[in-house]
């Protein structure tokens, strides 16, 4: 009874809550004030895959920020599992798109340093080492040092790293998009399967819609920003009910994709409905 009630109320808790969050900068002289977002309203679920999709400067990766906990809301609040954000932390790991390993550690110790730094015991540790080491198909590269990975290996390892610490939210920012395109697409299907098996909570950023088509659960168009003269805001948030793996080349798939760049483009206010 008391854990069917604790579950329950876990259930009830969105892993991310955005209420009423706006973020206006200041140019460095204070004078000029940069209103990049406004008016923020969205609740995450736990287990949920949500892409923030839009042009640039609409804000998309402010709003990660201040869920990462790196920059602060001038207006409402970020609340992760219930608790209002006030920094960083382990609860959410963060992935970009340059990857950020630490060049003087290998492979293994990359993936190893979070676990190690919570304290966790040495057996403890390289048990998360070859977990994560294996779940991102890098076992055969434990003591290889990132410079002598590609590019997708670096971002495999970057991501294990991430999911090493065991964080409440994973949180990427055009992780992608330094990539080429083949390794991208393979990227983008691992990435799927290892959110489907450890069932993690995800925001990921994209300008890509066919990207956002093929992970989401939910894809969040943002549109505005002070280059057009309107602060970055929720355009529509378009539920995406596609089995997975997504066929890219079916009717479904395209009819989505086709619905999300009209709202991109400005051109339909029926798919605004
Ligand atoms: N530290 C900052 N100081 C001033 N303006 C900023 C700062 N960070 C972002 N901005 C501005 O906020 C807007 C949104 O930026 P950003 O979140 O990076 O957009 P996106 O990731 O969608 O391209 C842009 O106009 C950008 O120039
Ligand atoms: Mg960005």
């Amino acid at each position: 009874m008391q854990t069917a009630a604790r579950a329950m109320s876990i259930t009830a808790t969105p892993a991310v809550s955005l209420d009423g969050v706006g973020k206006v900068f200041r140019s460095a002289d204070g004078e000029k004030k940069v209103h990049a977002l406004d008016g923020i309203d969205l609740t995450i679920a736990e287990q949920e895959f949500l892409c923030l999709l839009g042009g640039s400067g609409c804000g998309k990766s402010t709003l990660l920020r201040m869920i990462a906990g790196f920059e602060t809301p001038t207006t409402g609040q970020v609340a992760v599992r219930g608790e209002p954000v006030r920094g960083p932390g382990p609860d959410r790991g963060v992935v970009f798109q340059d990857y950020g390993l630490f060049p003087w550690l290998t492979v293994a110790e990359n993936i190893g340093f979070g676990p190690r730094r919570r304290g966790l015991p040495g057996a403890d540790v390289d048990a998360a080492v070859q977990r994560f080491l294996s779940l991102v198909g890098l076992e055969r590269f434990a003591t290889t040092f990132p410079a002598q990975l590609s590019g997708g290996m670096q971002q495999r390892v970057a991501i294990a790293r991430v999911l090493a610490n065991d964080p409440a939210v994973l949180l990427m920012d055009e992780p992608f998009g330094a990539l080429d395109s083949l390794t991208r697409e393979t990227m983008q299907h691992e990435l799927q399967q290892i959110c489907d098996e450890l069932r993690t909570t995800v925001v990921f950023v994209t300008h890509s819609v066919e990207e956002a088509v093929y992970l989401a659960d939910r894809v969040v168009v943002m549109g505005g920003g002070p280059s057009v003269g309107t602060p970055g805001h929720v355009e529509l948030v378009l539920p995406v009910a596609l089995e997975h793996p997504r066929d890219i080349t079916s009717p479904e798939f395209n009819e989505l994709k086709r619905e999300l760049l009209a709202v991109i483009h400005g051109t339909s206010t029926a798919a605004l409905r």
